[in-house]
């Protein structure tokens, strides 16, 4: 069966939705297809923090009323190194705030907005060619139900993450690859627990990183930096409270773990985003390690370039802002990258105590300690640095 509109969408997380909004805001039409079932897409837990950046799109796109509601404001965080900690105090440095509010909450809020304005979202439906790319019609194919499908677009959003088609339909000498495969992953947690700390702990520990989040007043989300070859299986509810509880320094209120996983660990960019009419956006261009807490406002960071670039097309029959979308959005991505690299060096585990790595890792604690400069560059990094930054 062939279907057509202006733009079409392929991936529902946070990147495709965010950006058929965006678009049905401006008036135009799009159709979003996603190969896993809304219930999986909505019960996917991944992070939890908004920079304000993320916030005010989404009041922009008015999807924030729960997410005001249910979000929990922080104005600091902590980091801490073998139990000395230094708060980061985002509101004195930066006058800005971050929001905890799980990703899968954002995905259920934007799904609903999709739904009540009527935008298409196809659910189990695979896409498996883009082809046309460098006409004035590129052609999604997929499938759904066994049978095969097409779309036809003037554009296509590049928005179905790390194991998408997407990138790989971008010609291979169209881009370089970046990457650092790091040697540990998180192990993660969420209880129903009260987290018994007001705000964010990041915390170096000689035998490894532990962070301390939380999801709501009930609900804590907790992480260990675990060895890559670790099994979830390998390591006891009782174990794993055991450890936070070393790493953090304190007591932690314990409930029943309803969810755990082990994730790897990786920075990955290309740094290409577009070829003809298809355009990457998010986790399909990027993928950075989540101790800087930067995955999904990265991914609405490219979407607001991106729909800002369709919209202009539209309005004035001009691809300008759309030749230079990998340019304005690579800016950020390096930024990001560094930031997100930079915090999962300086709290995580890599060298033994004593050695020169060792040292110079805690030389930088020691000087986020007395030094204001140094903690407003984190809080700054840290609540998202404004879009108009990149302009
Ligand atoms: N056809 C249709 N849908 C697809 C295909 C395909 N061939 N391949 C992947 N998808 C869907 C996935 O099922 C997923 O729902 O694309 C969507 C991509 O969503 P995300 O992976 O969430 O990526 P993005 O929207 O860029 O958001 C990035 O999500 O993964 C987290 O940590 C990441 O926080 C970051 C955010
Ligand atoms: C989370 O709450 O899941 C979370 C918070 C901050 C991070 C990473 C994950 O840096």
């Amino acid at each position: 069966m062939n279907h057509n509109t202006q733009v079409g969408i392929i991936g529902a997380g946070p990147a495709g939705l965010t950006l058929a909004l965006l678009l049905q805001k401006a008036g135009i039409s799009s159709i979003i297809l996603e190969n896993k079932s809304r219930e999986y897409v909505e019960s996917r837990v991944r992070a939890g923090l908004l920079e304000h950046n993320t916030v005010s799109l989404f009041d922009s796109l008015r999807v924030s009323e729960r997410l005001h509601k249910e979000g929990l404001i922080h104005l600091g965080c902590f980091i801490s190194h073998n139990g000395k900690s230094q708060r980061i105090d985002f509101a004195k440095l930066t006058q800005k705030e971050v929001t905890i509010y799980g990703q899968q909450e954002v995905v259920k809020d934007l799904i609903s907005a999709c739904y009540e304005r009527n935008i298409g979202i196809i659910f189990e439906a695979d896409a498996t060619q883009i082809t046309d790319l460098e006409t004035e019609k590129p052609i999604i194919y997929f499938t759904k139900n066994n049978e095969n499908h097409s779309l036809e677009c003037d554009f296509v959003g590049g928005c179905d993450g790390f194991h998408g088609l997407s990138r790989k339909t971008l010609p291979k000498e169209s881009y370089q690859e970046y990457k650092i495969e790091y040697p540990f992953s998180w192990l993660g947690i969420l209880a129903y627990a009260k987290p018994n700390y007001e705000e964010l702990i990041y915390a170096y520990h000689s035998e490894g990183f532990a962070l301390a989040s939380m999801r709501s007043e009930k609900v804590c989300r907790l992480y260990l930096q675990v060895n890559n070859d670790d099994k979830i299986e390998n390591l006891s509810d009782e174990q794993i409270w055991d450890e936070l509880e070393n790493r953090l320094g304190f007591a932690l209120n314990r409930g029943e773990i309803f969810e755990k996983g082990i994730t790897p660990m990786r920075s990955f960019m290309i740094d290409n985003m577009q070829f003809g009419r298809l355009f990457l956006a998010g986790d399909s261009a990027h993928i950075v390690p989540p101790t800087g807490a930067k995955g999904l406002n990265l991914a609405v960071a490219d979407i607001n370039n991106l729909a800002n670039g369709i919209i202009h097309f539209y309005q004035n029959n001009d691809e300008e802002l759309l030749k230079n979308y990998t340019q304005k959005c690579l800016a950020r991505v390096w930024r990001v990258q560094d930031f997100s690299n930079f915090m999962t060096y300086l709290c995580h585990k890599q060298s033994e105590e004593g050695t020169f790595e060792n040292q110079l890792q805690k030389s930088k604690f020691d000087y986020l300690t007395i030094s204001e400069a140094y903690q407003k560059t984190i809080a700054e990094n840290y609540v998202g640095l404004p879009y108009e930054t990149f302009a």
